[in-house]
């Protein structure tokens, strides 16, 4: 990153949270539906395919998943967690306007957006069934929420500006000594025999592109703050967090390439 880009982010302060810019100011608890209150029938069938797609990405959708994520390896729980981008009360927000695509995006378009960036594969079609049982999981999450409101938590947490420019030197100890047993000496996740990932890659092949949100520092940086390690979120200070996502967003990645044609009507955030 450009030096100047960092010194408007100290000048800046608080980075705002990695949602739409133009984001509905109502928000509302976030509440998880029971899951017993699934419906019965064919939508209950929808609503539970598309819980199993959002937790099980590659195989429930092999030629559209270009790497080892899942959804939920980022939009914790099945979408269910706040700061961690929920799913919860998204039904009732789009059509939303997006700086990144400088156009109004869809529910359905802003899903392919990450089949595309986050999850380094294809858009799955809007007419079909996988499209539709997504859909009809994330309407179910949002039962109760307003029209037009958003959740609290919606997103990922505001995190301060780092007191240092971010420092991927001594993020690359902090990972050795926090994130490696998990992710992998090299970034490259944790498989089972199956050949399925029981811990996600930060990256290499297998991981999102450099297209993605997470590929963002700030965006990266949030997230680990509020929710890395697993089960310690919150034990990072946030220039930690800081160095860490500098560390990993500065490794090797699939590369996206409709990058130079985002925010074409300007507003491309610094960092
Ligand atoms: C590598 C992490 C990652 C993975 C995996 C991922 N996403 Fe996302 N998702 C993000 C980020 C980051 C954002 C915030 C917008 C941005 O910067 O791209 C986001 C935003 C979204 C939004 C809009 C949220 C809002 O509040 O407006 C939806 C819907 C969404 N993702 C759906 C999905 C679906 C469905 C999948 C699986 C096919 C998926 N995502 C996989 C990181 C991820
Ligand atoms: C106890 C194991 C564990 C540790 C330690 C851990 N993580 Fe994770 N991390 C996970 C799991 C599991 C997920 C996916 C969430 C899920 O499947 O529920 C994840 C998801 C992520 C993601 C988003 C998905 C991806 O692959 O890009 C990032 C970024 C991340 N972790 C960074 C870190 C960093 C940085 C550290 C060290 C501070 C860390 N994690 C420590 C288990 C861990």
């Amino acid at each position: 990153m450009k030096r100047s880009a960092w010194i408007g982010i100290l000048v800046m302060g608080l980075v705002p949270s990695a949602h739409a810019a133009d984001a509905p100011a109502r928000a509302v608890p976030l509440i998880v539906p029971a899951p017993q209150t699934m419906p019965e029938g064919p939508l209950g069938e929808a609503v539970r395919q598309g819980l199993s797609i959002v937790n099980a990405t590659k195989a429930a959708l092999p030629d559209n998943v270009g790497n080892g994520l899942n959804c939920s390896s980022c939009h914790l729980n099945g979408g269910t967690v706040a700061n961690a981008a929920p799913f919860v009360g998204l039904w009732g927000v789009f059509p939303e306007y997006f700086a990144r695509s400088g156009r109004v995006e869809t529910l359905a378009d802003r899903v392919n957006d990450c089949f595309a960036r986050s999850m380094n594969g294809k858009p799955i079609a809007v007419d079909g069934d996988p499209m539709r049982a997504v859909l009809a999981y994330v309407a179910w999450l949002s039962t109760g929420v307003p029209t037009g409101a958003s959740v609290e938590g919606r997103g990922f947490a505001a995190i301060a500006s780092p007191a240092r420019a971010p420092d991927a030197g001594r993020g690359a100890q902090l990972y050795a000594q926090r994130c490696a047993s998990c992710h992998g000496q090299d970034g490259g996740g944790l498989k089972t025999g199956d050949g399925s990932y029981v811990m996600p890659p930060l990256w290499g092949p297998q991981s999102f592109n450099d297209g993605a949100g997470m590929s963002r520092p700030s965006v990266a940086a949030a997230f680990i703050r509020t929710k890395m390690p697993l089960g310690r979120g919150g034990s990072l200070d946030e220039q930690d967090a800081w160095d860490l996502a500098a560390f990993v967003t500065s490794m090797p990645r699939p590369a996206y390439a409709g990058s130079a044609k985002d925010y074409p009507r300007g507003g491309r955030p610094a960092r």
